[in-house]
């Protein structure tokens, strides 16, 4: 099959990894000073100490969890799949992952001091899901529990960065000649042959993208038992270091 259609992030990124396409399990691989600007700002909010339970919720390339295991009592990160557990693990010893659904989270009940999930909530296939993840987060945190949801879309930016999000080849290769232009367009045709007569594959993710205004955002998670404590922009830095306020997207602290 050289074209693999899926309709969620967890999917898109398992077939990209097994089809060699992948290597970093980085948010942004690109922009390390990105995710470590964003890590430390989260671990300055939520002040994890000797005496949590930190459970980080979509843990990419587990530079929270690694981070935070040096201050708290107990750090796991949530993998999407058993996949990035495994890289995890092999990648870094000792660091604990379990594989599981922000939806059905494999953890106790009124377990955790501290939640993170940065980053992930925009991936969720639908507003059921979004629900599902919220009332998680709500029943696994103890009482008085420090909740971070951050990096959440207000608009949906598939539509803003002009991104294709469907399962039809044409419909992508029309698309990428509309927006990105002729050498794009054959690049992917080129993609496309390989594919066809070779190894190479191409995934192609039909999921649509949660965004949220803070108004929705704070009225959906408290009726999912989550109580907003503050949001705010969430932050961004340039390759010179210059940081600004994100534009699209925004943080959020909740408690229960
Ligand atoms: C873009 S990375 C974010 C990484 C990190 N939190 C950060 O901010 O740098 C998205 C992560 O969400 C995870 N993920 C996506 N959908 C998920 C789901 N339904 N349940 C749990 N994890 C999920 C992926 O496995 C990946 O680790």
């Amino acid at each position: 099959m050289p074209v693999l259609r899926v309709n969620n992030y967890v999917d898109a990124y398992r077939l990209r990894a097994q089809a060699e396409d992948v290597h970093d399990l980085a948010a942004r691989p690109d922009k390390p000073f990105v995710t470590e600007l964003v890590n430390r700002q989260i671990l300055d909010a939520i002040q994890p100490s000797s005496e949590d339970f930190l459970v980080d919720i979509g843990c990419g390339d587990a530079s929270l969890v690694r981070m935070a295991g040096a201050r708290a009592l107990k750090c796991v990160g949530i993998a999407g799949s058993v996949e990035e557990k495994l890289r995890l693990e092999s990648e870094f010893p000792g660091v604990s992952i379990l594989a599981g659904q922000a939806q059905s989270l494999p953890l106790e009940s009124r377990s955790a001091t501290k939640i993170v999930c940065n980053g992930m909530m925009h991936y969720l296939p639908s507003e059921d899901d979004v629900k599902a993840a919220l009332r998680e987060m709500a029943r696994i945190a103890i009482p008085g529990a420090t909740i971070w949801i951050g990096e959440v879309p207000e608009i949906n930016e598939y539509v803003h960065y002009g991104m294709y999000r469907g399962n039809s080849m044409l419909g992508y290769l029309w698309h990428l000649l509309g927006h990105n232009g002729l050498r794009a367009f054959l690049g992917m045709i080129r993609r496309w042959i390989k594919a066809v007569f070779g190894k190479e594959r191409i995934v192609l993710n039909s999921a649509g993208m949660f965004y949220a205004s803070p108004d929705r955002m704070r009225t959906l998670a408290k009726s999912c038992g989550l109580v907003p404590k503050a949001h705010l922009r969430s932050k961004e830095i340039d390759s010179e270091g210059k940081i600004s306020d994100s534009k699209l997207r925004y943080d959020y602290v909740f408690t229960v």
